[in-house]
């Protein structure tokens, strides 16, 4: 699929314009989807921890993906290498993790329950992916592609948002462990930016309120 292709899909996800190819193959009679404007999307995303048992595809993750290359980017560095781990590498991802949580447990038995616990959790997820950035040597362009990758994650869970997948953008320490870079499969200079959580949501997320705008806002002459 071309690029021009992808921003089309992306657009008329965005605004909700009924597309076929994202209903989920399994839905027998498929629907338009309902409309979404860009505003009530931004509005209503919202952090998803828990998904049903509804697989998500490999199209559909496609999709995504190709709205994080529509991000901008400074320099056209495109830094943005996208890792699509399936129910072994969800796994090792979530043994990795569980071993740091599990440092911090003296009892050995229930170390070892929490790193079952968390690669169980991990494995069984609808859909994991990890984004990463390609390092470059001067770090104005590091946190120039870093913001840049951010852009893109969040045109990914807003595309999301708007078919009905939530999201879940995970961080942290796990993400420099050598065991996590290698249950990834991370190529030489690139750096885990966020892993993300994908699935349909399982009931609605709680939402936390914001502050305003206008609380956060200085003017100036
Ligand atoms: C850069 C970034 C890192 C995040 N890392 C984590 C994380 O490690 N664990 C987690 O549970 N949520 C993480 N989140 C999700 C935030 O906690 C969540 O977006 C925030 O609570 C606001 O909730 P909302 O997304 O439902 O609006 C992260 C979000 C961002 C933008």
């Amino acid at each position: 699929m071309g690029i021009s292709e992808h921003v089309l899909l992306g657009l008329l996800a965005v605004t909700g314009w009924p597309s076929t190819l994202w209903i989920p193959a399994a839905q027998a009679d498929p629907q338009p989807l309902p409309h979404m404007n860009v505003l009530d999307c931004i509005n209503t995303r919202r952090s998803t921890k828990t998904f049903t048992d509804r697989p998500v595809s490999r199209e559909e993750i496609e999709q995504l993906l190709g709205t994080v290359c529509q991000a901008p980017n400074h320099r056209m560095t495109e830094p943005w290498r996208f890792y699509v781990l399936g129910p072994r590498a969800r796994r090792a991802y979530g043994e990795a993790l569980g071993h740091r949580k599990a440092k911090r447990i003296e009892d050995a038995v229930a170390g070892k329950a929490v790193i079952e616990k968390v690669a169980q959790t991990h494995e069984s997820l609808p859909a994991m992916v990890a984004i990463a950035v390609t390092l470059d040597e001067n770090p104005e362009i590091r946190e120039e592609n870093f913001a840049a990758a951010y852009m893109g994650i969040q045109n990914l869970s807003l595309v999301a948002h708007s078919v009905r997948l939530g999201t879940h953008i995970k961080t942290g320490a796990i993400m420099d462990d050598p065991a996590a870079r290698s249950a990834v499969g991370l190529s030489e200079g690139e750096r885990i930016v966020a892993t993300i959580n994908i699935g349909e949501p399982d009931g609605s997320p709680d939402g936390q309120a914001r502050r305003s705008a206008a609380e956060l806002t200085t003017w100036l002459e």
